[in-house]
């Protein structure tokens, strides 16, 4: 019996032992002492510790390439052209490059690490991004799984309505049995609902995870109060309103609404009502609808404004209470897929006349079913502008 004790604790120790001399001998070997980061021929020269990866060693000097994933390999966000000799891509990279991308130097910043003087190439835009330490002004419960999270700034957020920032996730216990907990430290990605003229807030909204194990949404849905101190790093993305004549097909789902929210927002506060907007917000059932008072107030002031819900579950859990003057007629909440209301739409009622645009916010199988629609429209797959989550 004493045996089957101690030979696993003697084994244990030689393995602590083993693990202790390697992180030694590593930090003796990897000492590869200061080295140059050259940012976009010179525009900026950083000069960093050598040996650690390049997304941490940008960040150490206040420069933040987008990372959603804290730096773990396992969002892709974090490219960058780096032209110096760095070694082959990793088995970590390449699902998230195309060939394209492999023949232009472009690499992961969080796996690269910095052994020698680099040069990389970023967008000039990165270095607007700032790191900001927010407090808790409010959250909301929207629906059953989506929490609106509005905070205030420590210094105004310059953006364009669509963009996003990545909130800092710190270390958490679980409050009850069952709860998540995280130790370390992470980032996620989340939109910007608020319009840019609101620029010492940034309002996001959070959707839990169905399994209800997101570290980051855990965090957000049972941990933060008003009050509570959280970091906040950007904003960044391509992903942002395009100001022109053409007619705007918007489409989200979840909380594919946020992006949406700051551009519809934005429109109205800067007088672009003249603009024909169609926005389909697609969900499964009544209790996922939300904001639907927000857009039909918003539809009486904006001629030009359509708003459609879609629900695409067969069986539908419709409120007994209904305001329709609040809510719009009960009609109005239209059943079905929604790629195939999309189509409809565009078959029926939207003109061609003024040309199109496309903006779509949400899962893949969304994107990729409404894009087919959209295509199919004649919209150009040039002015389609993706969100995907
Ligand atoms: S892959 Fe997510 S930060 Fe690098």
């Amino acid at each position: 019996m004493e045996t089957f004790i101690v030979a696993p604790l003697i084994v244990g120790g030689v393995v602590a032992a083993l693990g202790l001399l390697i992180s030694i001998l590593d930090g003796i070997v990897n000492n590869y002492g200061e080295v140059v980061v050259n940012i976009n021929n010179h525009t900026k020269d950083l000069t960093v510790k050598g040996g650690a990866p390049l997304l941490r060693s940008l960040s150490q000097e206040k420069i933040f390439i987008p990372s959603a994933c804290g730096g773990k390999g396992s969002c892709g966000a974090c490219k960058a052209v780096i032209n110096s000799d760095v070694g082959p891509l990793l088995p970590t990279e390449t699902p998230y490059m195309s060939e394209e991308e492999k023949a232009g130097n472009v690499r992961l910043a969080c796996q690269v690490k910095v052994k020698k003087d680099i040069d990389i190439e970023i967008p000039e835009e990165l270095f607007n991004v700032r790191e900001y330490n927010a407090v808790v002004e409010s959250t909301r419960v929207m629906t059953y799984d989506i929490v609106e999270l509005y905070l205030k700034l420590d210094q105004p957020v310059k953006f364009k309505a669509g963009m996003y920032m990545q909130l800092v996730i710190p270390s958490y216990k679980a409050k009850k049995k069952g709860d998540m907990s995280f130790k370390g430290t992470t980032m996620r990605a989340y939109s910007i609902s608020s319009p840019p003229s609101d620029n010492q807030s940034a309002e996001f909204l959070v959707r839990a995870m169905p399994d209800g194990r997101g570290i980051a949404t855990s965090y957000v849905h049972h941990h933060l109060e008003p009050g509570m101190h959280i970091q906040t790093i950007g904003p960044f993305g391509d992903f942002y309103l395009q100001e022109n004549d053409t007619t705007m097909i918007c489409i989200g789902g979840g909380s594919g609404m946020a992006p949406f929210r700051s551009i519809l927002r934005h429109m109205k506060e800067s007088n672009m009502m003249d603009r024909e907007v169609w926005y389909f917000f697609g969900c499964r059932d009544y209790p996922d609808i939300y904001y639907l008072a927000e857009m039909r107030a918003l539809e009486k002031e904006w001629p030009n404004f359509h708003c459609i819900f879609a629900l695409s579950d067969q069986e539908l859990h419709e409120p007994e209470e209904w305001d329709e003057s609040v809510f719009g007629p009960r009609s109005a909440i239209i059943k079905g897929r929604i790629d195939h209301v999309v189509a409809r739409y565009m078959k029926e009622e939207i003109s061609p006349d003024s040309g199109f645009e496309a903006y779509l916010c949400g899962g893949p199988m969304m994107i990729k079913g409404c894009t087919i629609v959209l295509l199919e429209q004649g919209v150009s797959q040039d002015n389609i502008y993706y969100d995907e989550f």
